[in-house]
């Protein structure tokens, strides 16, 4: 294998740059050539692509975001549209391809890989829904980033003693919010793979206010409703008045944490050895602390589940 390409694709994560850089560098230990992909599966049907050397990867770890920009390409979803990229791809002489991205990407990636081009995929999402790996790139700085945001919102709850709904990101899954409702220590959190139960959440309401707490947080995961929805069923109910704090794209950016960026680099690495390997149509991930690579489609065909340890530990410490 002399040449191959990366690209990133889906939804942007911090820690994305850290594995580019991370696939650039191992390739070129092995004197692989890297190109490169511009806008994700965009521009593997345009042709935008550009050499990435040693240099050009330097000064990127530490920044969130993705030096090749990312796209969502519905085109992509067309047999037509793989075969274009495959055929931009040989004609560029590039033999193996290493996508950086969520299980839609992968869903692309394995359109390409039974048409006869080989790609191996990096799970890069905040939302940390991919079957099969423990943990996605970028899951752990958005993680770091809601928690800080709780603090604060603690902060000005405690001095107007105002209770507050978040709404905190992870589109299915409640990975984000059930992880910062036990590191923020709030006292209730809601996820789409449990259900809740309002009554519950109210109980759990009057239980603090009768011991004297003067506010609450409820983490709410976007999976099941919005935070303005929540706040206007407990409104209606039991007339509380709740602040929504909506934290949106923040979730997203901002600089990786060192375990996300050890992590990124650590399945970029391994992508360009599983490629360097003829191993086409599997995913990196990471399970007992151990890397480990399977079956692509394990990654979409399976649908993620929460901890439910966890979930059952956050309920129990915010009794
Ligand atoms: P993520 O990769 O984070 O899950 P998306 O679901 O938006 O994000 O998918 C990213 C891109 O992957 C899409 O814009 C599209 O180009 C490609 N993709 C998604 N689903 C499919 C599919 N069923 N077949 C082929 N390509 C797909
Ligand atoms: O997949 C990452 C993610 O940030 C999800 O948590 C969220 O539902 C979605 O992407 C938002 O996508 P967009 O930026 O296109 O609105």
């Amino acid at each position: 294998m002399k040449k191959i390409a990366v690209l990133t694709s889906g939804g942007d994560a911090p820690g994305m740059n850290a594995a580019i850089r991370a696939v650039v560098r191992k390739a070129a230990f092995h004197g692989i050539e890297v190109v490169g992909i511009n806008h994700g599966y965009e521009g593997l049907l345009n042709g935008s692509m550009e050499p990435l050397d040693l240099g050009s990867v330097g000064d990127i770890i530490q920044r969130g975001g993705t030096k090749l920009y990312s796209a969502r390409c519905l085109e992509f979803k067309e047999d037509a549209a793989q075969e274009r990229a495959i055929a931009n791809l040989r004609a560029a002489d590039i033999e193996g391809l290493v996508v950086i991205g969520g299980d839609g990407s992968y869903r692309g990636a394995m359109g390409m890989v039974n048409k006869g081009f080989p790609v191996v995929g990096v799970p890069g999402t905040i939302d940390n829904d991919i079957p099969g790996t423990e943990y996605t790139i970028g899951f752990d700085t958005a993680l770091n980033t809601v928690v800080e945001s709780i603090d604060k919102i603690r902060d000005t709850a405690n001095s107007h003693e105002n209770s507050f709904i978040v709404e905190v990101m992870g589109r299915d899954a409640g990975d984000i919010a059930l992880w910062a409702g036990l590191a923020a220590g709030a006292e209730t959190v809601l996820i789409p793979e449990e259900e809740y139960n309002l009554d519950e959440i109210i109980a759990r309401l009057e239980r603090g206010a009768a011991r004297g707490k003067k506010h609450s947080i409820i983490i709410v995961a976007e999976g099941v409703m919005s935070g303005s929805e929540l706040a206007k069923l407990l409104k209606d109910k039991i007339g509380i008045e709740t602040r929504v704090s909506v934290l949106g794209h923040i979730q997203r950016g901002g600089i990786p944490t060192a375990r996300d960026r050890v992590l990124a680099s650590r399945f970029g690495a391994l992508a360009v050895e599983l490629l360097m390997q003829g191993k086409a149509g599997r995913a990196v991930g990471i399970r007992n602390h151990q890397l480990i690579d399977y079956d692509m489609p394990e990654a979409f065909k399976k649908s993620h589940e929460a901890d439910v340890s966890l979930y059952t530990l956050m309920k129990e410490l915010s009794i």
